[in-house]
């Protein structure tokens, strides 16, 4: 059966492909496959894959003689997936439909499990058992969430900003997605920084590590090149549009159709604003630094 609840009312394939683009840049190969212990030659597992950026990161980055797999629940993620991998000739990649909390696998068939972004919006604890049970003995699971706690975020003086119109018409488009996010879970499980550990050791994890990863979003880096930067804010603009069109999907009277080209004409007008510095060699200094824990267990 089709299901496309997380793509069509949570967030959408651009949205997330484009900033785990930005996430898993590819400078930080070394940093993140030391992390998640990952080698050349492992079949790794991705649970929760989305439009499978990741994987097809790792896929890159480990060569044919890995395997990666991802699954999602979502159909449109995993339809996606497949034709990006098919096109980028990532013969090494499969994606299949499928529930974390059910894995369509053998026991002890892959050699790790990574996640990002998934634990929060599933029950932790069977998320990791059936982690535990895919993974070969001595394997590592591990899993990576946000820690919104420990967000930074600029906000410069020359910054293009949000119009209190913008913003009045964003809440409005908005003000009912808590109801929406109950409705599928979205961040109802939530994992306590004291409590995963814990858990993976009651589970009979071993060799438990913690880790973090700080990633700094930042246009004006010396190292972007000028398209680089454009890229950045480019994206930032077409995510804001998809969880735009998301929104309306959603509920379909809460803007009207004159207020939706409005809230994108300045979504636009803000954005060129951006570029503009950009295109002037003017730098703006306006960055946010994301903090993704890690924590990870192998299997005994
Ligand atoms: C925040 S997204 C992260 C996607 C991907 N890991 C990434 O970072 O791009 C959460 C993902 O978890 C998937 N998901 C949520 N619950 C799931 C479940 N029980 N089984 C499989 N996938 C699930 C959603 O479909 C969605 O793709």
């Amino acid at each position: 059966m089709e299901n496309d609840i997380w793509s069509k009312n949570i967030q959408g394939i651009i949205n997330l492909d484009l900033s785990r683009e930005m996430r898993f840049r590819d400078d930080r190969k070394d940093l993140f496959l030391n992390i998640l212990g990952l080698t050349e030659g492992m079949t790794i597992l991705d649970i929760g894959c989305g439009p499978g950026t990741i994987a097809r990161k790792l896929s890159k980055w480990l060569g044919e003689k890995s395997k990666i797999i991802g699954i999602d629940r979502d159909t449109e993620f995993i339809k996606y997936a497949r034709e990006k991998a098919i096109k980028m000739s990532l013969n090494n990649i499969s994606y299949y439909e499928g529930d974390a909390l059910s894995i369509p696998l053998e026991d002890n068939s892959v050699d790790a499990c990574i996640s990002h972004t998934v634990i929060e919006h599933v029950p932790n604890k069977e998320f990791l058992l059936e982690q535990k049970r895919v993974c070969k003995l001595k394997g590592r699971v591990s899993v990576m969430y946000m820690r919104p706690d420990k967000y930074i975020r600029t906000e410069p003086d020359l910054v293009p900003k949000q119009s209190k119109r913008e913003e009045e018409l964003f809440d409005k488009l908005f003000k009912e997605s808590d109801e929406i996010n109950n409705e599928y879970s979205v961040g109802k499980y939530w994992p306590d920084p004291v409590g995963l550990p814990r858990l993976l050791e009651e589970l009979g994890f071993n060799n438990i590590q913690i880790d973090a990863i700080a990633i700094p979003i930042v246009i004006d880096d010396s190292r972007n090149k000028i398209n680089e930067k454009m890229a950045i804010v480019r994206s930032e603009k077409e995510q804001l549009f998809e969880g735009i069109n998301i929104a309306t999907c959603l509920k379909r009277d809460k803007l009207s159709d004159n207020e939706l080209i409005e809230l994108k004409e300045l979504i636009t007008e803000r954005t060129n604003q951006r570029l503009k510095f950009i295109k002037e060699g003017k730098n703006i200094w306006d960055y946010s630094i994301l903090s993704l824990q890690v924590v990870s267990g192998m299997v005994e």
